[in-house]
């Protein structure tokens, strides 16, 4: 195993009817004001505004309202949320949606306290010093990212559409309320899309960590993605199962918590350096963009990892070619197809998108890949060829 450090310091309430105890929980944080951050309108339509307001009113602790967070969450809407949390004088944040919401609320935390303008943070020109964001607590509505039990914020910038990440300690919410019941209205679409991210956040070290023996961080990620594929099955057979809601909101807190990937070594994430573009210029829901330039990706990769991608294939995807190159083409056309049947789009077409947009999206993955560090060979002209076979 590879020298790590990992330190997780959000606590996780998980279980059905826990939403109820989401002011207790902040109460518990000393906060007694709190900017209470949503999206656009499920938490509204499902009950759970009203069951997390209750709950803060029992615990006597005020809130703001801070609604209308957008998917793929805009740069302008959590500056103006900071402006709103100091205005209103809140002691901390309650993001309460999925990945887009938490990720805008550590954005607003972020702005309300932090010395520099917010875009400087996403862009690496200034870093967070100790207790330079206000705390924060969550609850999630939509299992896929991971930004529950995660100190990493992704936002878009209005203009430049650029898309930008902060990974910082002080990011992780403070407490994360998993209530798979909030989850039982999360329509097919996302859940095919969400189970197309959480496996990408669990294979994208899988595939591209040095060769080693590492059982314990392999089995990790074979039995998180079983369990993805599982009980995302399940779901969509039968959307009222709570067991099979359950499993996939906790695996995919999994997949992104970084336990998963302590000891692997040095690894990268070019699926996701491949699909931020997607999200950003042209507004594809983040996984879906994944089902697209994960597996355009993989076939790319396994010239070179072939070893990594046989793996997935057989541990993954049951395939039992004995010959890796052989294994591992029939895993990634498994994965594909698996990902497109659950309802995801598969090539760029599939996203209304096609040749024309390629070299944009090429420039910005580029972009990405110098930023995040994930390998000289990810130049314009690679980044084109890989998106080219996703058409
Ligand atoms: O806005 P509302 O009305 O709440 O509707 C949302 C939204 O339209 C809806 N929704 C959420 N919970 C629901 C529900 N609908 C019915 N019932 C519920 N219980 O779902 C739609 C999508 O929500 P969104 O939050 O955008 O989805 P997701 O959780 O996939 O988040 C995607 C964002 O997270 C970023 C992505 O880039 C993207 O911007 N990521 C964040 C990461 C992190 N913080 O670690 C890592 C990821 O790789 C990713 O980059
Ligand atoms: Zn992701």
């Amino acid at each position: 195993m590879f020298p790590f450090s990992y330190c997780n310091p959000t606590k996780i309430v998980f279980g059905n009817g826990t939403v109820t105890q989401t002011g207790a929980e902040v109460a518990a944080l000393g906060l007694r004001h709190v900017l209470l951050v949503y999206g656009q309108s499920s938490i509204r339509r499902n009950g759970v505004y009203d069951a997390v307001t209750a709950s803060l009113k029992a615990a006597g602790v005020a809130w703001t309202d801070y609604p209308g967070v957008s998917p793929n969450p805009l740069l302008s809407h959590a500056v103006a949320g900071a402006a709103q949390a100091r205005a209103a004088g809140a002691d901390g944040i309650l993001a309460v949606g999925g990945g887009s919401v938490l990720d805008e609320a550590k954005a607003i935390a972020l702005g309300a306290r932090a010395p520099h303008a917010v875009w400087d943070y996403y862009e690496g020109r200034a870093t967070l010093g100790p207790g330079e964001a206000l705390p924060l607590a969550a609850v999630l509505t939509l299992p896929a990212t991971g930004s529950e039990m995660n100190g990493g914020t992704v936002i878009t910038h209005d203009e430049t559409r650029e898309k930008r990440a902060v990974i910082h300690p002080l990011l992780n919410p403070k407490t994360s309320v998993l209530d798979p019941e909030t989850t039982l209205t999360v329509p097919p679409t996302y859940v095919a899309y969400s189970a197309s991210d959480a496996i990408s956040h669990t294979i994208e070290s899988y595939l591209t960590r040095p060769p080693a023996f590492l059982p314990v961080q392999d089995g990790y990620a074979e039995g998180v993605v079983r369990a993805i594929m599982a009980a995302t099955e399940r779901i969509l057979a039968a959307p009222g199962d709570l067991e099979a809601r359950g499993a996939m909101m906790w695996a995919a807190t999994l997949a992104w918590n970084f336990l998963g990937s302590c000891g692997v070594g040095p690894w990268s994430t070019p699926a996701h350096m491949l699909e931020h573009p997607l999200s950003g210029l042209h507004n594809v829901p983040h996984g879906a963009g994944l089902a697209v330039t994960g597996p355009a990706w993989m076939t790319w990769e396994c010239r070179r990892r072939t070893d990594r991608v046989a793996a997935f294939a057989r541990r993954m995807l049951d395939v039992s070619e004995a010959d890796d190159a052989a294994a591992a083409a029939e895993g990634i056309a498994r994965f594909r197809a698996w990902l497109k049947r659950i309802g995801n789009p598969v090539t760029l077409a599939d996203c209304g998108l096609g040749d024309a947009q390629i070299p944009e999206l090429a420039r910005h993955a580029a972009i990405l890949a110098q930023a995040w560090a994930t390998g000289a060979e990810y130049t314009e002209e690679t980044c084109a060829a890989i998106l080219r076979l996703a058409r």
